[in-house]
């Protein structure tokens, strides 16, 4: 079939530019998030014709309606529209960004997740990769009714202005209709002395992130009459790049604006827990909680159904030969614990293979990941960052502890401890007990009734391969 081709309307062409300018993207950064060439995007920002599927995705990234940017009517009926619903455009992509409806699941989570925000804000913690921000893009998409979410990525985030910068961005990218941040777009006038009509602060707002933070939320909460949902991801990253006088200002800060606006909700997001920033503050002299008006909640893989309707879409995407898609699905969903990243990862070593795939297919290939040095499914992590969470004292509590439970059954922890007595460097009961707790919450392991193992059989595997268990 001929590909479907669409070009932008002329008067959509200032909106581009203004999204590019208030995204800080340029061609070559949205070609290369998208995968896409740069040709490709440099047609669409000209209003030349490209295909259907990158002009919709550009759209996405810009947070633009495509279907109003695109010139002409475009036909609904035909496969510009299909395109992203049809499985067999699958592809595996492990960590690229997907359009939201390549995110597969999720649906109860989104719900409870809507649910607990109609009463507060929400921090939404878990293991690197589980597909917290998918949910969030996902949750953005199909906003629920009367809800605002606004969702900012805060990873490359290195001050408090950049980040009041970047909310103050997103507030102007969602009051086109009502008007600017006034608010904001005065005092900055009052500030350089001349009237002010850019997208970046001037070098002298920096002082000033504190006022500048309050005046865009008071712009926001005054102009829109949605509950307004700011979802940050990747805020303890942002967090842990600040002072820790910065870092405890903003905590207290943004705790301050939800108790001032309390239609303001805030989605804490990450994969550093927040306790590893606390305890940092906490060293520094800090004694509040301050995120204990929010409610918290614990990113888990995919449901089991929904990994295997992920891994059959890809199977099927990627033209996978098996003799039952269906066992394959499941025997690849539960070869890594349902996670939907090692799912694609999974699914991009499969594609290359001869033949048909089966079940010690896959669990050769898991496992040769697992043991490739050149890690390439990115698991080293769970080793270096015990370097960086943990005390020098601490350090050989937890190293003992996870080798344990990697070759061992599910332990009690006296089991455990007639183990770890016997070295010098892990013989205090407490801190055993205490360093148990510590790698629950960094997603290590988990206790069920009296005895703990490993949270996923993948770090399990991985841990014992790479420790040479
Ligand atoms: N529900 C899903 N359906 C399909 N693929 C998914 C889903 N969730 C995650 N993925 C895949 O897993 C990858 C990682 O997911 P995501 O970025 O959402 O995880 P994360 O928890 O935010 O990771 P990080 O801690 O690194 O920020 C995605 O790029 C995508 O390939
Ligand atoms: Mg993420």
């Amino acid at each position: 079939m001929a590909q479907s081709l669409l070009k932008l309307n002329s008067e959509w062409k200032a909106k581009v530019t203004e999204s590019l300018a208030i995204k800080q993207l340029t061609q070559s950064s949205i070609a290369e998030r998208l995968k896409i060439s740069r040709s490709s995007v440099s047609k669409f920002i000209n209003g030349k014709p490209i295909t259907a599927k990158n002009f919709i995705r550009i759209c996405q990234e810009l947070n633009l309606d495509w279907g109003n940017a695109a010139a002409g009517e475009p036909n609904r009926n035909d496969e510009i529209v299909s395109f992203k619903f049809k499985n067999s455009n699958f592809k595996a992509n492990p960590g690229g960004e997907i359009a939201p409806e390549e995110i597969i699941g999720r649906e109860k989570l989104i719900t409870q997740i809507w649910s607990i925000l109609e009463q507060q804000s929400l921090i939404f913690i878990g293991e690197r990769r589980i597909g917290k921000s998918s949910t969030l893009k996902k949750m953005q998409a199909e906003s629920a009714n009367g809800m605002l979410p606004i969702y900012r990525d805060l990873e490359g985030i290195r001050s408090p202005i950049e980040f009041v910068e970047v909310v103050w961005q997103d507030i102007e990218t969602y009051l086109k209709n009502q008007g600017k941040a006034r608010r904001v777009r005065e005092f900055l006038g009052q500030l350089q002395e001349t009237q002010f009509t850019g997208f970046r602060f001037p070098k002298i707002a920096d002082n000033y992130w504190k006022t500048l933070l309050i005046k865009a939320i008071e712009d926001l909460v005054t102009l829109q009459e949605q509950q307004i949902v700011f979802i940050w991801d990747e805020i303890p990253h942002m967090l842990e790049n600040f002072s820790d006088r910065a870092a405890r200002e903003m905590l207290d800060t943004l705790r301050s604006l939800r108790q001032t606006y309390p239609d303001v909700r805030m989605v804490f997001s990450g994969s550093i827990g927040l306790h590893h920033i606390f305890k940092n503050l906490r060293q520094a002299g800090y004694r509040n909680d301050p995120t204990n008006d929010m409610y918290t909640l614990d990113g888990q893989p995919l449901a089991l159904e929904d990994a295997i309707a992920l891994a059959s879409y890809l199977i099927a995407g990627e033209n996978i030969s098996t003799f039952n898609v269906e066992k394959s699905a499941r025997d690849i969903a539960e070869a890594v614990d349902c996670i939907p990243f090692y799912i694609h990862h999974l699914i991009n070593q499969l594609k290359g293979l001869e033949g048909e795939v089966t079940q010690n297919i896959i669990h050769t290939i898991v496992e040769d990941c697992l043991r490739n040095p050149l890690n390439p499914w990115k698991m080293d992590h769970y080793r270096e960052r015990i370097d960086n969470y943990y005390t020098k004292e601490q350090q050989p509590y937890v190293l003992n502890i996870l080798d344990l439970l990697a070759i061992n059954p599910p332990t009690s922890f006296s089991k455990l401890w007639q183990v770890l007595y016997q070295d010098p460097q892990t013989s205090n009961k407490e801190m055993a007990r205490t360093i148990i707790r510590l790698l629950m919450k960094d997603y290590y392991l988990i206790q069920s009734g009296t005895i703990y193992s490993f949270r996923y059989s993948l770090v399990q595997k991985y841990w014992r391969f790479s420790r040479g268990l």
